[in-house]
């Protein structure tokens, strides 16, 4: 009997990734991708593994209990790795109720299934959380968030986010249940939707479209290239102890301004442009309200834990993440249609 896992928002940028690794690398397991296909969510981006016999597909709605309890009855899985989610800051800032709704209504439908499913035999079992640094608020130029750092998130995503993860901890608490939370910086690589930093400033710049920097663009991430997230999630997942939190991060902070301007630098290369015309393209524009100036990971737990540390330098993953966008323009062009382009646009009239 294999061991089945649900991996929740499998579609997405960060849950393709991991459902690729999974798949490939445990053909012990049934991995069962569960994911409600959003404007975010698209199954081209694992098309490469969609025929493996240790994998399926289910599109289901997180917040719809009735459908999640009909699926845990149906799989009886062993492991949740819960990656499904709204995850747009922005968007979060025009629609909170839907971040509410899937972010933490549809986790506790998540944990309420499991429990119902485990029913107390906790035994090779496990309930993996796939959470933000965003819910410890923002720093000031110095410091770093730890796991023991209190939570203070500032925007509907990351207060939702920090919800879910309040649940997660309190079914481990009350019910005994094996959880484990993992909070990670910003991801970038391939198949990133095109309404975040990166991957909009790429599409952008090959349109020779503005690059829109909020405020003055001295805002700082910590970026990780998402392949190290799957792996780091594959080594959480695996050997952490039950009720653990793990932070992961890249170990690279850039101030937006900075991280445009390196892009516009090798997309300029790799375009056949000369020295600095992308970097023409970059415009200032109104800032997020409720802005956090500072993001920035300690990951020394999961290092000397774990032995988990970035493969990748940012300089290798900027340059795979900016060959893939330009070998992949259908990608771009398919998911920039439609319901994207109204967004865009409405985001951006602010400008
Ligand atoms: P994403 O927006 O690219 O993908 C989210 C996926 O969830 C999509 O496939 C979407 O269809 C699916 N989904 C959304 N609502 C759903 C619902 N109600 N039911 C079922 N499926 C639904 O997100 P991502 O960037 O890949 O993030 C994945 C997870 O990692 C999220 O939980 C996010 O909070 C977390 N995270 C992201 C980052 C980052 O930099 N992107 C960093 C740290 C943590
Ligand atoms: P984003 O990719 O949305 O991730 P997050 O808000 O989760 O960190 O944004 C990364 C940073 O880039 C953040 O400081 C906001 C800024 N930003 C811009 O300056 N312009 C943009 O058009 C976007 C989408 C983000």
């Amino acid at each position: 009997m294999k061991k089945t896992i649900l991996i929740t928002g499998g579609a997405g940028f960060i849950g393709s990734h991991v459902v690729r690794r999974f798949v490939t690398n445990y053909p012990n397991y049934h991995i069962v991708n569960v994911d409600a296909l959003t404007y975010a969510g698209n199954l081209e981006n694992i098309k490469d593994i969609e025929n493996k016999e240790n994998y399926s597909f289910e599109k289901v709605d997180i917040t719809d209990l009735s459908a999640v309890q009909t699926l845990f009855d149906k799989y009886k899985p062993e492991g949740i790795i819960h990656l499904a989610a709204e995850s747009h800051v922005d968007r979060s800032i025009s629609n909170p109720l839907e971040f509410v709704m899937t972010n933490v209504i549809g986790t506790v439908n998540l944990l309420n299934a499991a429990k119902t499913i485990w029913n107390g035999n906790y035994e090779g079992k496990r309930f993996h959380h796939i959470s933000t640094d965003e819910v410890y608020g923002a720093l000031g130029d110095t410091g770093f968030f730890t796991e023991t750092t209190k939570y203070d998130p500032h925007s509907p995503y990351s207060a939702s986010k920090a919800s879910s993860d309040h649940f997660v901890r309190a079914y481990g608490d009350t019910y005994g249940m094996p959880v484990v939370i993992t909070n990670c910086s910003n991801n970038y690589g391939p198949n990133h939707f095109p309404e975040k930093l990166i991957p909009l400033c790429i599409h952008n710049i090959i349109n020779n479209k503005p690059l829109p920097i909020y405020g003055d663009g001295k805002y700082t991430r910590d970026w990780l290239f998402v392949v190290d997230h799957a792996r780091a999630i594959d080594d959480v997942y695996h050997k952490a102890a039950n009720h653990a939190t793990y932070n992961i991060g890249g170990f690279n902070e850039w101030q937006n301004i900075d991280l445009v301007k390196e892009l516009c630098k090798q997309m300029d290369e790799k375009l056949g442009r000369a020295e600095g015309t992308s970097a023409q393209l970059i415009t200032f524009v109104k800032d997020r309200p409720g802005h956090d100036l500072r993001y920035a990971i300690d990951a020394t737990k999961i290092k000397e834990e774990l032995g988990w540390e970035p493969s990748v330098t940012f300089e290798q993953g900027l340059a795979i993440t900016i060959d893939w966008y330009l070998n992949n323009q259908e990608w771009l062009d398919n998911v920039t249609n439609g319901d994207y382009q109204k967004y865009y646009e409405k985001q951006y009239s602010l400008v």
